[in-house]
């Protein structure tokens, strides 16, 4: 039921009928538009002021006459006889509200922001409309239509998802958008023959989470995260990432904590084997990039041994997150023509670690797990030959809500350091480059 004549009454009856509702439309006058709309719809219109008996047998009224007073009797009445009301503009006196809509039938995204900014609304769907393409609701309604077929041929459910994610991830999407629908059909059959063979065959994605900040996640890893069925995981995983798993899936840490032995590495790619032979998505999740400094090669060979389903999913690591914070510049055209990414023992003594490479000139090197290693790091590099006056950055946190960046030089990072507390997981970068740092930031 819409009560009122106006432009703002005439948005409403659209939305309303575009959704196929039944409407009926009472207001003593009517806006040329909204006369149209119910000419052209056959709609019921009554030419006469609001009356408490309007409500009955409705389930939804839309309060949109300019008076307030009457749109707050409407609201009374509505809300004593159990129907669902929205007036217009007004969320205090609303028991429904129209979300922004996203129409692709029979794909529809509604964006609700609670009434609170109908802007931020239509901004949000402005987002989506451009990543949705204009054929998905004929993409639904493929799948839809051989949603039994698929039931019958895959018995596991855990199967059938990881058909259906191969489906959308293939050709047939693309297909189907352009109509060709001959091959999509082809292309069906050919990937149900496979997920047939392969219905207990699983899949393990080594998958980089980056420094911590959920937005410098890759898609690639979105889409892991968002499709797995277990979830294996760090010490130095956020919480926000962490959020972005499938919710149904299990998580299982397997890191260090401080002081503590971690789960054996063996342990790990035993879990991590049978899952993928029990037909699961496994996700291996790690800090960074998997394949630098954390034990990634080891399991990628572990699991590439069974025969087993293996993917790597690169993460941004600690070093360019942290350089990006710092807005230092890893490498520069004058004084660092490369760059070394280093751990180590530092302060194991029979190391084999070649310092004087080190302490070389025009390189920027990049220190992982440093932190604890730093009064040695300094002096040896000093011992052989490095500036005491070369500057160093220590960057923690990068990426996270509380990063911090300490800058000095070789003879008075230490102290600096101690003063400002700083807390890991922290990267240090030490060059000619961390003196561009303030500079780099500022151009950004
Ligand atoms: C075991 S390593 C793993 C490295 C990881 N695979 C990568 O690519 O970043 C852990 C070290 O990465 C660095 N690190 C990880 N996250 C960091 C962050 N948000 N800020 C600064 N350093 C970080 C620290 O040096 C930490 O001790």
């Amino acid at each position: 039921m819409i009560i009122g004549g106006g432009e703002v009454a005439t948005r409403k009856l659209t939305t309303l009928l575009d959704a196929g509702v039944e409407c009926r439309v009472i207001a003593p006058v009517l806006h040329k538009e909204l006369a149209q709309l119910v000419d052209d719809h056959s709609l019921v219109y009554e030419s006469r002021p609001f009356e408490a008996s309007d409500l009955d047998q409705v389930n939804l009224v839309i309060a949109a006459t300019d008076d307030e007073e009457v749109n707050r009797e409407i609201h009374r009445l509505a809300i004593e006889g159990g129907v669902w009301i929205n007036a217009v503009d007004d969320m205090d006196h609303s028991t429904a509200i129209f979300p922004s809509i996203v129409n692709r039938d029979p794909v529809t995204v509604a964006i609700s922001t609670a009434g609170y900014s109908p802007t931020l609304a239509r901004r949000l769907r402005a987002r989506i409309e451009t990543i949705l393409s204009s054929s998905v609701g004929r993409l639904a309604v493929y799948m839809g239509e051989r949603r039994a077929t698929v039931k019958r041929q895959l018995a596991d459910p855990t199967s059938r998802r990881v058909f259906w994610d191969s489906v959308l991830d293939g050709s047939i999407p693309d297909l189907v958008g352009a109509g060709r629908l001959d091959e999509a059909d082809e292309a069906f059959e050919i990937s149900m023959r496979g997920a047939q063979v392969s219905e207990r065959r699983g899949l393990v994605s080594l998958v980089g989470a980056g420094p911590g900040n959920p937005d410098l996640l890759t898609l690639k890893a979105l889409e892991c995260l968002q499709r797995a069925d277990v979830v294996y995981y760090d010490n130095l995983i956020s919480d926000e990432v962490l959020d972005r798993i499938r919710r149904d899936a299990r998580r299982v840490y397997v890191g260090k904590r401080r002081g503590l032995e971690g789960m054996a590495q063996s342990l790990i790619n035993d879990m991590l084997i049978n899952d993928a032979q029990d037909g699961l998505r496994v996700v291996r999740l790690k800090g960074g990039d998997p394949l630098v400094f954390g034990r990634g090669g080891e399991e990628l060979e572990a699991l590439k041994s069974t025969g087993i389903h293996v993917e790597v999913v690169p993460g941004v690591t600690a070093a360019l997150g942290s350089a990006a914070f710092a807005g230092i510049p890893l490498t520069h055209r004058d004084t660092a023509q490369s760059v070394r990414f280093i751990t180590a023992q530092l302060s194991n003594e029979n190391s084999d670690i070649d310092w004087a490479e080190l302490a070389r000139e025009k390189q920027t090197l990049v220190v992982y797990m440093g932190l604890a290693e730093l009064p040695t790091l300094t002096r040896k590099l000093v011992e052989h030959g490095m500036d005491e006056a070369m500057p160093i950055a220590v960057i923690s946190r990068a990426s996270y809500p509380d990063q911090t960046l300490v800058i000095g030089i070789l003879s008075d990072i230490d102290e600096r350091v101690k003063s400002e507390a700083v807390t890991g997981p922290t990267t240090i970068i030490l060059g000619e480059v961390v003196g561009m740092g303030s500079v780099a930031s500022k151009d950004n």
